[in-house]
């Protein structure tokens, strides 16, 4: 231990030192030499969380490097690229916090295999394993694994039954970050949602691999709330939960090219749950596939909503649905819990949503329901060329609609409702 903090030491010395010299040769091309816990490439300052302690042994607590790391990177100038390496890492809940006053863009390359830590005790409720906030210009990226290590975790989530329970961690947690892009990574069984974004502007998600059981509780792939100009394709989502859940105070949010299943399905809500919620507006979801998730495209509002609110401009255009459950569905009466007995009508109004060329099968007879608020009823709802037949074969499917009038054109099966 002694010798351990010597060595540590030692190696701060030769870091600060380096800095000066780094700083000094930088712009001639001159290569740094000895060891210092940074260098400049290409025009960027680089940490490599080796250089701070971690072993990626797979049973340390690698913790205090990433943070280490993180600090100076954190605390640098310009361009800064911190890498983690290949090997496994245990790390416990982090948080990457800015604001990085001098950074003008921060890229964290993942090219190792992260694992959380299973000790619940751990964590905070309601954070995040990785929490990145207040950061602009983060680039997430370099092929590396997120393994949340859910398994033992998800006994303890009473949320499928209980509206007051407590949260598990969220894997990837991003708050108030804008200009962000995640590349080419994947997220193994979250305790929690795989992916969450509150407050983020301008955040571009694409090329990532998502996979939990499909029995695992809430693991949702990816939830936004609160952000804007949010732009996912190019992704796989295998899960317990929602593919991708859009939630309330969200402005154009664009999902494509994203196949999902088994889960349940793309989701717009659960919105009107609590008072202050903000408007949706701006979303679109196109060429999507969905096998074998209990929904294809579902936009729940729960009954009895506190506040008024409302969700407006949506189009979900060139969606393949592959044996999914409800393929099309509007629910204005949502309420999971068993304790939930209010039938009071959703205050979330519903309007300019648009279903353009969705086809393939569904696995209940009703492929299309459309059930609105008796108190609000939908507005402007559109149906164009839709193909939905069973996946039986046996019969057609049908449809069934409440407190709406939708328009159709195109091809119509299931047949409209009147
Ligand atoms: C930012 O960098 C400049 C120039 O390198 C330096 O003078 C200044 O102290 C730095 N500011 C902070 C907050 O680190
Ligand atoms: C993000 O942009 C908003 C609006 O320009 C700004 O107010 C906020 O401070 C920015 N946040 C960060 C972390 O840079
Ligand atoms: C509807 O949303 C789209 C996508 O975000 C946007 O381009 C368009 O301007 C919006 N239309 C209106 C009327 O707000
Ligand atoms: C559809 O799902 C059912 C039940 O999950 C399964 O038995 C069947 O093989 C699936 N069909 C196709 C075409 O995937």
């Amino acid at each position: 231990m002694g010798n351990m903090s010597l060595e540590f030491l030692n190696v701060r010395l030769i870091f600060v030192l380096s800095m000066f010299w780094v700083g000094g040769v930088f712009g001639k091309g001159v290569k740094p030499e000895g060891r210092s816990l940074h260098h400049r490439f290409k025009n960027s300052a680089v940490f490599d969380v080796m250089s701070f302690g971690a072993r990626a042994d797979g049973r340390t607590d690698d913790s205090n490097a990433f943070m280490a790391a993180w600090k100076e990177a954190c605390q640098s100038t310009g361009r800064v690229h911190i890498t983690i390496p290949k090997g496994t890492y245990i790390i416990g809940p982090l948080k990457f916090s800015g604001p990085c006053l001098n950074v003008s863009s921060l890229t964290l390359q993942v090219k190792g295999y992260l694992k959380a830590t299973t000790d619940l005790r751990k964590y905070g409720f309601g954070g995040g394993w990785l929490e990145f906030a207040w950061l602009e210009g983060l680039t997430l990226t370099g092929g590396g694994t997120f393994d949340g290590q859910g398994a033992r975790a998800w006994p303890h989530n009473k949320c499928p039954t209980d509206s007051n329970c407590k949260l598990l961690p969220t894997s990837l947690k991003f708050v108030a970050m804008n200009k962000t892009v995640i590349r080419g990574l994947t997220s193994v069984n979250s305790k929690f949602f795989h992916i969450a974004l509150v407050e983020c502007h301008n955040f571009k998600g694409s090329r990532l691999k998502i996979s939990a059981p499909e029995t695992s509780p809430n693991t949702d792939g990816i939830h936004i709330e609160r952000s804007s100009s949010v732009y996912f394709s190019l992704s796989h989502i295998a899960t317990g939960d929602d593919c991708i859940s859009v939630g309330q105070g969200n402005s154009q949010i664009t999902i494509t090219s994203i196949t999902c299943g088994p889960g349940h399905g793309i989701s717009v809500g659960s919105l009107g749950k609590y008072p202050d919620e903000r408007d949706v507006s701006g979303l679109v979801v196109k060429d999507c596939t969905m096998t074998g998730t209990t929904n294809g495209i579902r936009i729940k509002t729960w009954a009895n909503s506190p506040g008024n609110s409302a969700a407006t401009n949506m189009t979900f255009e060139n969606i393949v649905m592959n044996n999914v459950t409800n393929p099309i569905i509007i629910d204005q009466l949502y309420c999971p819990f068993t304790s939930c007995t209010s039938k009071a009508p959703s205050r979330v109004k519903l309007s300019d949503i648009y279903f353009k060329n969705i086809r393939g099968t569904s696995l209940s007879e009703v492929a299309v329901a459309l059930e609105c608020s008796k108190g609000i009823p939908c507005q402007n709802i559109y149906l164009e060329d839709v193909h939905l037949d069973l996946s039986s074969g046996e019969k057609q499917a049908t449809s069934s609609c409440s407190n709406v009038k939708a328009k159709f054109s195109g091809t119509q099966i299931p047949p409209p409702c009147t």
